[in-house]
């Protein structure tokens, strides 16, 4: 089964995705990964990126719609998509894609967590500089403080996490990538998952999901 995973900045879409991978052998194309291998990398991609994504910004779609192609022609087995598509243009462009690759999205999970929810989940979260594990200060802290469980590197506060940032990223998610609810709702396509509670706990209802 391939998926699209969507939702609010901080909605737990990476730490599902990681459990996915691990489960249940999929494989994870995430847009916001990529953006950030491209920075790391130095790449003009990344150097074109980084500047919308400090500030909380999309990426134009021109971009990021090449970069989703790119990926999408090297598919083999099941997928999840993980921050693409974030707006209606770029839904109806994936649709396009899909058709040319001969490839179907199954189910276009909206992971719903309350804003309540997403201010704590985002300020606190820290990332491996290094492999991109990810943590939280309280809820997943490393064993030892700033080093990272998985390969030993540095762990850092990732700069679009910053409060001032956030605030952005949530009015662009408002805007732009909350309309793609009534857009899958619309094709049949949409299931909505309870993202509140222990990480475990939203694997099992996305579990059930994909048994359903
Ligand atoms: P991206 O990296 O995709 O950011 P995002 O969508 O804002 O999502 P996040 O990575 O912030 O959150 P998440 O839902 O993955 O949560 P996580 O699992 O880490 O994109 C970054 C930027 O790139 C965008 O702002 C944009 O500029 C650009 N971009 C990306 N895609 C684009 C596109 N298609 N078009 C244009 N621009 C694009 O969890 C968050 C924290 O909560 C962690 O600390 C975690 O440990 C904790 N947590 C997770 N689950 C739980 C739980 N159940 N209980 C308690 N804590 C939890």
């Amino acid at each position: 089964m391939n998926i699209l995973l969507f939702g609010p900045p901080g909605a737990g879409k990476g730490t599902q995705s990681a459990l996915l991978i691990k489960k249940k052998a999929m494989r994870q194309i995430s847009t916001g990964d990529l953006f950030r291998a491209a920075i790391k990398g130095g790449t003009p991609l990344g150097l074109e990126a980084k500047s919308y994504i400090n500030e909380g910004k999309l990426v134009p779609d021109s971009v990021t719609i090449g970069m989703v192609r790119e990926e999408l022609s090297k598919h083999r087995g099941p997928f999840i998509l993980d921050g693409f598509p974030r707006n209606v243009a770029q839904a109806e462009a994936l649709e396009v894609l899909l058709n040319e690759l001969k490839i179907s999205v199954d189910r276009a999970i909206f992971l719903e967590v309350p804003n309540a929810y997403l201010l704590g989940r985002l300020t606190g979260r820290r990332v491996c500089k290094t492999c991109g594990a990810t943590y939280h200060i309280e809820a997943k802290p490393p064993k030892a403080k700033g080093v990272c469980d998985v390969c030993g590197g540095p762990v850092i506060q990732r700069d679009d996490d910053k409060e001032e940032v956030i605030k952005t990223r949530l009015e662009a998610y408002e805007e732009s990538t909350k309309p793609l609810k009534d857009y899958y709702q619309v094709k049949g396509q949409l299931v909505t998952v309870d993202g509140t509670g222990s990480t475990e706990d939203v694997f099992g209802r996305i579990d059930r999901v994909l048994r359903s």
